[in-house]
């Protein structure tokens, strides 16, 4: 009965709301790993707190959580040992051995050359700057689809420092190898510059009674620096990189004023000193302002939870995912124009599985200024205290092209919203 009820599930097509048709989305890429059982794979590097930097990977037997490092190719100066990997299961998958290990102090701007498990293969990363400028690519709602591989094409041909992800990974759907060959897929990105993402729909992949709580691949692969930002959950943290601080913000766990996650997010920004870090940016799954007919409202309870919160900490961006398409608007608060809000950019148009989000409301509302529904990427270069360059790209064309394009002025520069430390303070105040 169980049997059939997975089978069931692996086999029952993705939820698609009846307002909106996709086109054809195109066909996933399953990749199976070839190498010998005890070799390294679905390497992946994240931000672990000043100066550090974690490296991830699965071995399929038990081995040492160990990373060798240094600067020069083949000659491992250092090395940094882990806790000993884990393994999860979910019904009757058995997960590989998950090893996670904090290297560091790193120089800034360096190239490492670096390999796990005291073997395997050669990997290199860059760190990122330790001031600006510094560039960082965004896609949501990635999946592993051609046009996934388009979109990481893309994302790779022209340099950058972060990738962020605004949720949706694997689309694995509670098909666990699906996680397996989606580490594969972003391997070559994600081991040569850290992926800090946030979990969307797509990751929840609870069931009841056995696992109620969801997020049992996704917390025990993707592991966050969620300790080092001192919250008491992956779902939600914060880093500092360059002179920006990003709120990696969860849209599917608590975010009422009673929870972990707002209270959290409150002693955070407490914490933030706009004088070292000028540029403050959000990512959420969810969209709290989106004109499409896809996931209307969905974001809403989570916009008057916390958009106060955003508003009052003058965060410059706000980037989303889960509608397939891009969008980006004004500076908006509490659904009107207004020039100290941030501004809302939705870019959930990654390349899975699902296809795009075709249907706009109309007449275009005033503070929607620009949204197409394309697989694409976004770049956002952050110039200096004062100045940065939004740009979005389509996966049709060559990076040359620019789709949509917006110079952005910090709102700590702007005379009218420079009120933003007595805000905090009272922001503080409440606590
Ligand atoms: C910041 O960058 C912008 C865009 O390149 C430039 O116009 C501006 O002069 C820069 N500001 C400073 C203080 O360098
Ligand atoms: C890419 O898609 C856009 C939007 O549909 C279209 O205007 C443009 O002509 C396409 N470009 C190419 C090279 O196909
Ligand atoms: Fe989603």
């Amino acid at each position: 009965m169980l049997l059939l009820f997975l089978l069931c599930l692996a086999f029952a097509p993705p939820v698609v709301s009846p307002e909106y048709t996709r086109p054809p989305p195109r066909p996933v890429i399953f990749r199976q790993f070839k190498g010998p059982e005890s070799a390294p794979q679905q390497v992946h590097i994240s931000l672990a707190g000043k100066d550090y930097m974690r490296v991830s990977w699965i071995t399929e037997e038990k081995s040492q959580s160990v990373v060798e490092y240094g600067k020069a190719a083949g000659q491992y100066s250092a090395s940094a040992t882990g806790e000993d990997s884990m393994s999860y299961r979910y019904f009757f998958y058995t997960s590989g051995e998950i090893h996670h290990v904090k290297i560091g102090p790193l120089d800034p701007s360096t190239t490492y050359y670096y390999r796990c498990s005291g073997g395997g293969p050669e990997f290199t990363f860059r760190t990122p700057p330790s001031a600006f400028p510094i560039e960082f690519a965004v896609a949501g709602d990635l999946g592993q689809t051609e046009w996934t591989e388009s979109t990481l094409a893309h994302v790779g041909s022209r340099d950058y420092d972060v990738f962020l992800l605004p949720g949706d990974l694997s689309y694995a759907d509670t098909q666990q190898p699906l996680w397996d060959s989606f580490g594969q897929l972003v391997e070559p990105y994600a081991s040569a510059r850290p992926w800090m993402v946030t979990e969307g729909n797509h990751e929840i992949e609870t069931f009841p009674i056995i696992y109620p709580q969801g997020f049992t691949a996704y917390n025990a692969r993707w592991l966050m620096p969620y300790q080092e930002s001192n919250s008491q959950s992956n779902l939600y943290y914060s880093f500092d990189v360059a002179g920006a601080h990003i709120l990696m913000l969860g849209s599917y766990t608590d975010f009422d004023a009673d929870s972990d996650q707002y209270a959290w997010l409150l002693a955070d920004l407490a914490t933030v000193d706009r004088s070292k870090t000028p540029w403050l940016f959000a990512l959420i799954h969810a969209p709290w302002y989106n004109t499409n007919s896809a996931h209307k409202g969905e974001g809403e309870t989570m916009r008057v939870a916390m958009e106060n919160i955003l508003y009052n900490a003058r965060v410059d961006v706000v980037f989303a995912g889960h509608v397939h398409a891009y969008e980006r608007f004004t500076r908006v608060y509490d659904n009107k124009a207004d020039q100290c809000g941030p501004i809302h950019v939705t870019i959930g148009d990654g390349g899975n599985r699902e296809g795009l989000a075709m249907t706009f409301e109309s007449p275009t509302p005033s503070i929607s200024m620009f949204r197409e529904p394309s697989f694409g990427h976004g770049r956002l270069r952050v110039l200096n205290n004062t100045h940065a360059h939004w740009l979005w790209h389509r996966n049709n064309d060559t990076n040359s092209v620019t789709a949509d394009e917006i110079w952005l002025e910090s709102l700590i520069s702007s005379t009218h919203c420079n009120d933003f430390a007595t805000l905090s303070k009272s922001t503080n105040d409440e606590l």
